[in-house]
């Protein structure tokens, strides 16, 4: 049995068909492609969804292009492996089908997000469910790939290779592209949303900002400012002479449920803390821990651009947003926003030696 399945056709032919290049790859090489796409499409996904700066565009946009790539493979993916597999009749086929499903409902709720057509906050937001299917392709990916041990093969890399594979890419970020002008053409939810697929909502009314906590994190029972002990390495500072140093400062927190929404926050910058002496500025990262217990490493650099928040607009936090005290860090993304904050330290501790998600 031969897996290369080399289509030859006349250049008359080929002009009407512009996808040609697609069919003329052999199975292996198609495989190949698949791997390259899937892994990336995963890595790029994860950066897209954890990083919130400029840079971060560009990952989201290979992202969009290389989740799109998987469904361009596709019917080359059926014609050289699916159906001779399905023909042959094993029993796990049925795991390989499951994953080809799940891989096309991924696409299908990434761009339920990237249009707008279903917007929400955390659990209701296609992009959360579009992460978590995502993540049931991982098992089924590594298993699917595992079972099936491959020897690279010089042949693989071929002149078809390379013809079929930028060819499906164009193709892949033709789709990607006129799927955009087509969102703003069409006046969609998606036309506004930022870089990191994350939508507006409640900017400017911090009554309706969503209160999500993250994952398994719940609110103080108390949370008043007079009574909150929150120390700056190991000295107490009182919530009220915090308050007396805040100034507004007008930022955006971007959530990884999905959402985005721009306030106006009453905060005080790490750096002036650490200017007045009140914190030590020696230290490689500063560590900010919440009630709950939830904490996250900041590298020093980082206390220019945050700040901690006691209110906006002059009135107080909001329980659910962190009260009487948070982190307001318009550089990062909604995780390292720590609510209910209890301590800030310097620390040794580099900083990237932490998840980049928190589980708990
Ligand atoms: C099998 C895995 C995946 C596939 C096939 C896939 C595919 C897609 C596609 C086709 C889009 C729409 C892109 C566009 O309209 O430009 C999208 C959007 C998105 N995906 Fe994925 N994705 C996968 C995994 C992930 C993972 C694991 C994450 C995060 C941890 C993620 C985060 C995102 C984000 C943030 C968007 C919104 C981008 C935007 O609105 O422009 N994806 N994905």
């Amino acid at each position: 049995m031969t897996a290369t399945g080399a289509a030859t056709g006349s250049p008359a032919g080929d002009r009407r068909r512009p996808l040609r290049p697609i069919e003329r790859l052999s199975g292996r090489q198609v495989n190949l492609l698949l791997a390259v796409s899937s892994t990336g499409v995963l890595v790029t996904g994860l950066v897209s969804w954890t990083v919130g700066t400029g840079w971060g565009r560009w990952f989201t946009a290979l992202h969009g292009v290389l989740g799109v790539l998987l469904v361009v493979l596709a019917p080359a993916k059926i014609r050289r492996s699916v159906r001779p597999g399905l023909r042959r009749g094993r029993p796990e086929r049925w795991l390989s089908v499951t994953l080809g499903i799940l891989l096309l409902v991924t696409v299908g709720l990434g761009f339920a997000s990237s249009s707008g057509l279903w917007t929400g906050v955390g659990t209701g937001a296609s992009l959360w469910w579009h992460v978590l299917v995502a993540g049931l392709t991982v098992p089924l990916l590594l298993w699917h790939v595992g079972s099936r041990p491959v020897k690279p093969h010089r042949v693989d890399t071929d002149r078809r290779l390379v013809l079929g594979g930028l060819t499906a890419a164009g193709a892949a970020a033709a789709t990607v592209g006129v799927t955009e002008v087509g969102i703003r053409a069409a006046g969609l939810a998606g036309a506004d949303r930022r870089f990191t697929g994350s939508h507006e909502i409640a900017s400017f009314n911090p009554s309706r900002l969503p209160r999500v906590s993250w994952l398994d994190d719940t609110a103080p029972a108390v949370t008043d400012a007079i009574d909150w002990t929150l120390t700056l390495d190991g000295v107490a500072m009182p919530i009220a002479d915090l308050a007396a140093r805040a100034r507004p400062l007008v930022a955006v927190i971007d959530c990884t449920g999905g959402w985005w929404s721009e306030q106006r926050w009453d905060v005080v910058p790490l750096a002036e803390l650490i200017d007045d002496g009140v914190l030590d500025g020696g230290g490689r990262s500063l560590a900010i821990t919440s009630a709950t217990g939830y904490a996250r490493i900041f590298p020093r650099a980082d206390a220019d651009s945050t700040f901690l928040a006691v209110g906006y607009d002059g009135r107080p936090l909001l329980r659910g947003h962190g009260a009487p005290v948070r982190v307001v860090a318009p550089a990062r993304r909604g995780p390292w926003w720590v609510k209910w904050v209890t301590s800030v330290e310097a620390t040794s501790r580099p900083w990237w030696l932490q998840l980049p998600l928190p589980p708990t």
